[in-house]
């Protein structure tokens, strides 16, 4: 019964958009329909500006985060902490409070993931953040995060004392990242990506 609470409150914890609430408060519009379209935090970076892109990227991160750690309160079952987290990642990308149309998950993974797997996580994010800065692709980065995160998860998970379950959830959240992200990776491939610092117009 507690494995089934904790899923299930992280999937609505998942689900509240921080980017759509603070982009209909300021700007009076739906993010997901500026931009790129979708209800991330490097979106509302092009429709509202870095003070509130950063305030999503942290309260976004905060879900994954809030999930992991409830699992594992509740039940101290690494399986299920694992579980709850995906369930964050799920409510983010198919929120039940906006009509399932939410965003690519990637705040609310790092959360988990830094919480699950934190050396991964880390050694990734160094990567996925310096990808970023050369590039200044977003997607790459994040994409660049949930797979080398996943790969570091799996090769040094005796090293760094992983319970068994992590690694298998590193990789099942890093296909989800992957497929949510395959009209980034079709811009990527046809040179058509959006790069940060270019403002939407709303
Ligand atoms: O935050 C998701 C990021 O990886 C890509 O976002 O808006 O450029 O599709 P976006």
């Amino acid at each position: 019964m507690t494995t089934f609470i904790s899923i299930a409150i992280s999937y609505f914890i998942g689900s509240i958009s921080f980017s759509y609430i603070l982009t209909k408060k300021i700007k009076k519009v739906d993010i997901r329909q500026h931009g790129s379209g979708n209800a991330g935090a490097t979106n509302t970076l092009r429709v509202l500006g870095v003070g509130p892109a950063v305030a999503v990227l942290l309260l976004d991160c905060v879900k994954g985060i809030a999930a992991v750690l409830l699992g594992l309160t509740i039940t101290g079952d690494p399986f299920v902490a694992g579980a709850s987290g995906l369930a964050a990642i799920i409510g983010h990308n198919w929120p039940i409070y906006y009509g399932f149309r939410g965003g690519k998950g990637v705040a609310t993974t790092i959360g988990v993931l830094v919480t699950m797997v934190f050396f991964a996580a880390l050694i990734s994010g160094i990567i996925a953040i310096l990808s970023i800065v050369i590039t200044r692709f977003v997607s790459l980065g994040s994409l660049i995060f949930v797979a080398g995160t996943a790969i570091l998860s799996v090769a040094f998970a005796n090293y760094f004392h992983y319970p068994s379950y992590y690694p298998i959830f590193t990789v099942t959240i890093a296909l989800l990242s992957l497929w949510r992200h395959r009209t980034n990776i079709k811009r990527l491939i046809n040179g058509e990506e959006n790069k940060i610092g270019k403002k939407a117009s709303t």
